[in-house]
């Protein structure tokens, strides 16, 4: 039957482009969902748009010294990008910077202001005397009252997900200066959401939400249980939307108030556009309305976003939230600032036309029940194993069989075998088992089920090995090639919400895509024939292609890369050393040396043995460069040497001196040495 769904799809923070973490934990499950939805008929808005408010857009435009809005339209543009390249078929893509969206959080502001459902409240807030800036959500860390993470923020724990007043954090600090916070009044309106508590106790722990996920539905239980607290849905700030009441001058909307509204907008953005009524998939009790997040957004989409919706009162409230846990890379958490992620437009440009199989490697892996790890190794496991031995073994046979022995052309049946029976059978049976393992939010399993139909031909094909048959026995050998151009054809459509580039060159080949030929979803478990004989499908082309271990080895070693650089640029300047004076100074002989010969030191990773002319003697000095120079290198250089530094051993060998040094953010040592060459001996003053 069909049904109206409004899918959501959490509003990425715009500061920074999109990784393989988001991909696997929202939008791929989001877009498999809002596709089968389409497929089998039914009435669906697939929402999402850049979430552009909020504190990490001001932290990273302040780093780089821009303006929030040049980060927000830089990575705006790159994200929604990376969406259409990955095929995440989104109705609308908008941003929360959109007029639209102003609009409709103001005014949802005003409404809930006007009934009287927030608290207004002149309270202490932490304060940066010295960055003449209130410190809310990010802009303070401190640790968690509830589980002891040193790194919660203001309005989050992200270690064991509780929501938090940024006054509830214990020894809190200053994300900007540093400095630990004093306390300054200020007012702000608040959302009571202790008032809501009968309200969420019984639609959630009442209501019929047994059938949430059990990470989820535990999650929420336990912040019920532990009492709800009024909650501030304003922030002093001057990156936002501004407060539509009075009093709310220099003031804006909580980040995490306006961003869930933000589905709301961009709904209303597409249906304008569209020629639709958009109340219907907001406020209609038929529509089920699904939100797929990540864990770390659970509180928001089931208690405020929720209790919001209710105090407001003509809105629907979500059906279901198949929030996802973390997908780590290899072995450790994806983090932007550490730059420990894939990138999706780094993946494109490494594997280009390869989208599916990202989608397939994220989805046969997803961290649905529990945290789970990305590695490049099950990514080519994934690939070889089973995209390229399974699923793209079993077509290529069978379209380069039907080329072969039938110029293309789907030959007749005769005598359906036992076997056969069976396997046209069990094609009809596969819709409904990939709908039960989707209907419950189940991907990875869905996934294995539609792989298990590619398992089917191929084993099928294996057991009656048409390439000998062709030999012996005609008759049979048309019937068994019918039979598994029927089992290509259901793999094609089923394939779609998983694989849709595949399925659309798939579809191509079997010559499906127009033509009164292409099969719909249900046509799968009630069509006898999907293909008909006489049909002519085309010459054709791989699916997938193997991917080599160097290949892998590649991206293992451009992620040690990135991360080394990374420690580099972030590592810490040391502070000052204490003060000394000109006579300190002056008893430090530096010259300008020469270096004339050089040798590795043997049985030694670090060390070279260097002869070096400082203008008063030849001497020998040791120096722990030999990671970033070979003998080579140094030969013929001019460098810095304290030359009255006490002589000290070195494995066995007196060194006479030391030449100075400094690091480049790669880690690669360089000489402090003087621009042009001068004469070796002068000295440095
Ligand atoms: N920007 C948030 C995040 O990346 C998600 C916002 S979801 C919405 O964690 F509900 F607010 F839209
Ligand atoms: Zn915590």
């Amino acid at each position: 039957m069909s049904k109206r769904y409004t899918i959501t799809a959490a509003l990425p923070y715009t500061n920074g482009p999109i990784h393989i973490g988001h991909l696997a934990g929202v939008y791929v499950p989001a877009d498999i969902y809002a596709r089968y939805k389409r497929l089998t008929g039914n009435d669906v808005a697939f929402i999402c748009g850049s979430d552009e408010h909020g504190v990490p857009i001001t932290i990273k435009a302040k780093k780089e010294g821009v303006t929030p809005q040049d980060i927000v339209d830089k990575y705006h543009a790159n994200i929604k990008t990376s969406f259409e390249d990955f095929g995440i078929t989104f109705d609308n893509y908008s941003r929360t910077s959109a007029k639209i969206h102003h609009d409709t959080a103001q005014e949802f502001f005003k409404t809930l202001n006007d009934k009287g459902e927030f608290i207004e409240d002149v309270t202490e807030q932490l304060y940066d005397a010295e960055a003449h800036q209130f410190l809310a959500d990010r802009f303070v860390t401190g640790t968690c009252p509830k589980c002891g993470n040193e790194e919660a923020y203001g309005d989050q724990c992200e270690s064991c997900g509780s929501s938090l007043n940024a006054t509830d954090l214990i020894n809190p600090k200053s994300a900007i200066t540093g400095n630990v916070p004093s306390l300054k009044e200020t007012k702000h309106w608040f959302l009571p959401l202790d008032k809501h508590e009968d309200f969420l106790k019984e639609w959630i722990l009442k209501g019929h939400k047994k059938d949430w996920k059990p990470n989820v539905y535990g999650q929420v239980k336990s912040w019920i249980d532990d009492g709800l607290r009024p909650r501030a849905v304003t922030r002093d700030l001057d990156w936002g939307i501004p407060v539509p009441a009075s009093g709310g001058e220099g003031k804006v909307l909580y980040v995490w108030f306006d961003a869930p509204i933000g589905y709301i907008s961009s709904t209303k953005e597409w249906a304008a556009r569209e020629g639709k009524d958009w109340e219907p998939y907001w406020k209609d009790k038929d529509t089920k309305l699904v939100h797929f997040i990540g864990k770390d957004n659970i509180v928001f989409h089931c208690i405020i976003f929720p209790a919001m919706l209710k105090a407001e009162g003509s809105y629907i409230l979500p059906d279901n939230v198949p929030a996802n846990e973390f997908l780590n890379l290899e072995g450790k958490k994806l983090s932007t600032s550490k730059n420990w992620a894939v990138w999706l437009p780094d993946y494109l440009e490494d594997f280009p036309n390869m989208q599916d199989v990202l989608r397939y490697a994220l989805t046969a892996n997803a961290p649905e029940s529990k945290d789970n790890d990305f590695t490049w190794k099950d990514f080519q496991a994934r690939n070889n194993n089973e995209l390229v031995a399974i699923f793209g073994n079993f077509i290529n046979r069978v379209v380069v069989l039907t080329n072969k022995y039938y110029e293309g052309v789907v030959p007749e049946a005769s005598d359906f075998s036992e076997i056969d029976n069976e396997t046209l059978a069990a094609i009809k049976a596969y819709p409904a088992v990939i709908e039960s393992s989707i209907e419950r939010y189940r991907f990875r399993e869905a996934s294995q089920e539609l792989m298990n139909l590619a398992r089917l031909g191929n084993k099928y094909l294996a057991d009656e090995e048409p390439w000998k048959l062709i030999k012996t026995d005609e008759v049979r050998t048309k019937t068994i090639m019918f039979v598994a151009l029927q089992i290509s054809s259901a793999l094609a459509t089923l394939c779609e919400p998983f694989l849709p580039f595949t399925s659309t060159k798939l579809k191509g080949i079997l010559s499906v895509s127009s033509n009164g030929f292409e099969n719909q979803w249900s046509d799968i478990s009630t069509k006898n024939v999907l293909l008909p004989s006489g049909h002519q499908i085309e010459k054709g082309e791989l699916l997938f292609s193997k991917i080599e271990d160097k290949t892998i080895a590649e991206q293992l070693e451009k992620l040690e890369a990135s991360k080394r650089a990374n420690e580099a640029a972030n590592k810490t300047l040391e502070p000052q050393k204490e003060i000394i004076t000109f006579e300190d100074f002056t008893k430090l002989d530096m010259r300008v040396g020469t270096i004339l010969e050089a040798e590795k030191m043997p049985k030694t990773k670090k060390l070279l043995l260097l002869k070096v002319d400082t203008g008063i003697d030849i001497r020998t000095i040791v120096s722990g460069i030999a990671e970033s120079f070979t003998p080579e290198d140094v030969i013929g250089k001019q460098v810095t040497v304290l030359v009255n530094l006490a002589p000290r051993a070195l494995r066995g060998v007196e060194s006479e001196g030391m030449i100075l040094m400094t690091e480049t953010a790669e880690g690669k040592l360089v000489f402090v040495n003087p621009d042009t060459t001068v004469k070796s001996g002068l000295q440095i003053s």
